[in-house]
């Protein structure tokens, strides 16, 4: 329950990233010794994971922001299908069983519903690494005699695709080399994790990534990176909320499309070595935005600045080129009185004066934050049921809201 109308001011702490955590809790399996990993986020795709090692026979030791996996016992390389099926990085799963097993079997994975979102990329690298792929019954089972490195080229720029081969390939036999990989920043992340744990992974970060196979490796030390969208999300609340927000404990290069785009708004951004802070003066200005994958304007954040622009003075236009169903949020945030129309991957919004608070339900997770957002940003009271899509990859929202002035409660 939100009721909105108050600008934001003070300080919020940026969490771990999810898409970079989600992806090294996997791949701690593929060492023979325990990994300590830090500035983990408090989130429920977490809790998922660390329910699924332990099921596979790992051993997790889970204090706050931060977990020991000890993958000695790990005996399995089948997860529940209920556990796998409710999140999408489970596909991680795959990678890291199939290098530490030669063998995996995983429920195909879940997530948001915002487009189709294949895995053939995922299938088209373990198969030229030499495995055999069937899906039966909606599971994935991956099996090979033996891994051996391999040159692929991605047809898509995936980041789940990417993270998954340097799982797989990074203990396969001789050198791998992909090629039209991701740049996101959690790529990176994943990639200095494994080489801290004695891979030899090169050029992550890059959109070609080099990887020589080793034959063991070993636990290591680990602290995630922040989260980028969640830090967007937060520039996002107060900005639309005409507030003073000082944001802290992030990485500005990993913000650079989003700084650019809300600075072309007229939004005030002072950067600091590892803060922001966030102003405005008067209405912001409409803008085009095109989501492209990293460097570009993420995908992730289009949902959230939509509702800046329902706000702002003037018409702007989303298109979206990740994926092609991440508009459905709109037909929620018209009940506000957003003026917004959609064609194929482009969403039209005029922008409107004021909006005012009305009952909406989440429909995935940036969306349920940009709902948030919109309720705080309105005259009025709203209310966002699903929230569970939102606690999947934001940590207490509502209480660092609260910490900002928001009046926000959780209702049972
Ligand atoms: C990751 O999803 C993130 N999820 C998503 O964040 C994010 O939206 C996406 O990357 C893009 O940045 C996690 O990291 C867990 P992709 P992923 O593979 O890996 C197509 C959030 O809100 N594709 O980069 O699934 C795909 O359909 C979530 O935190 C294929 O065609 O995304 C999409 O159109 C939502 N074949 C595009 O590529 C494949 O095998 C990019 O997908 C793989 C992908």
């Amino acid at each position: 329950m939100i009721n909105g109308g108050i600008p934001l001011k003070g300080t919020v702490e940026i969490s771990g990233a999810k898409n970079s955590a989600v992806a090294i809790l996997p791949a701690a399996l593929l060492a023979d010794t325990p990994s300590t990993i830090d500035n983990l986020p408090e989130i429920s795709d977490i809790e998922l994971l660390s329910k699924m090692i332990e099921y596979l026979g790992g051993k997790t030791i889970k204090k706050e922001h931060e977990i020991i996996i000890d993958p000695k016992g790990i005996n399995s390389f089948c997860p529940p299908h209920e556990l796998a099926s409710q999140m999408r990085a489970s596909y991680y799963l795959i990678g890291a069983l199939l290098s530490r097993f030669n063998e995996a079997a995983i429920a195909m994975p879940g997530g948001c519903n915002i487009g189709v979102r294949p895995i053939d990329q995922h299938i088209k690298g373990f198969e030229a690494l030499g495995a055999k792929t069937t899906i039966e019954h909606g599971i994935i089972k991956v099996k090979a005699d033996k891994l051996v490195g391999n040159h692929i080229y991605f047809d898509v720029v995936s980041v789940g695709a990417t993270i998954n081969l340097m799982l797989a390939a990074c203990k396969a036999e001789g050198t791998t080399i992909l090629e039209n990989c991701a740049k996101e920043p959690h790529v990176v992340d994943v990639a200095n994790f494994l080489n801290a744990m004695g891979a030899n992974i090169k050029g992550a970060g890059t959109d070609m990534i080099k990887i020589v196979g080793v034959d063991k490796l070993h636990g290591c030390k680990h602290t995630v990176i922040p989260d980028q969208i969640e830090a967007g999300t937060y520039m996002v609340a107060a900005a639309a909320t005409h507030g003073d927000v000082t944001i802290k404990g992030i990485i500005p290069k990993h913000l650079e499309s989003i700084i650019a785009k809300m600075s072309e708004m007229g939004v005030i951004i002072e950067e600091y070595d590892e803060d922001l802070r966030v102003t405005t003066a008067g209405r912001l200005k409409r803008v085009d935005i095109k989501t492209q994958p990293y460097p570009g304007f993420p995908t992730d954040m289009q949902q959230l600045m939509a509702v800046l622009l329902a706000l702002a003075d003037g018409v702007s236009m989303i298109t979206e080129n990740v994926y092609e169903g991440r508009f459905k949020y709109l037909d929620e945030l018209k009940k506000m009185g957003v003026n917004a129309k959609v064609e194929g991957r482009t969403a039209v919004i005029e922008g409107v004066e004021k909006i005012t608070g009305a009952p909406l339900k989440a429909t995935d997770l940036r969306a349920g934050a940009a709902m948030i957002i919109a309720g705080l940003a309105a005259n009025g009271v709203t209310e966002v049921k699903n929230i569970y899509h939102i606690d999947r990859g934001y940590e207490a929202i509502e209480k660092k809201l609260q910490k900002l002035g928001a009046d926000i409660k959780r209702v049972k």
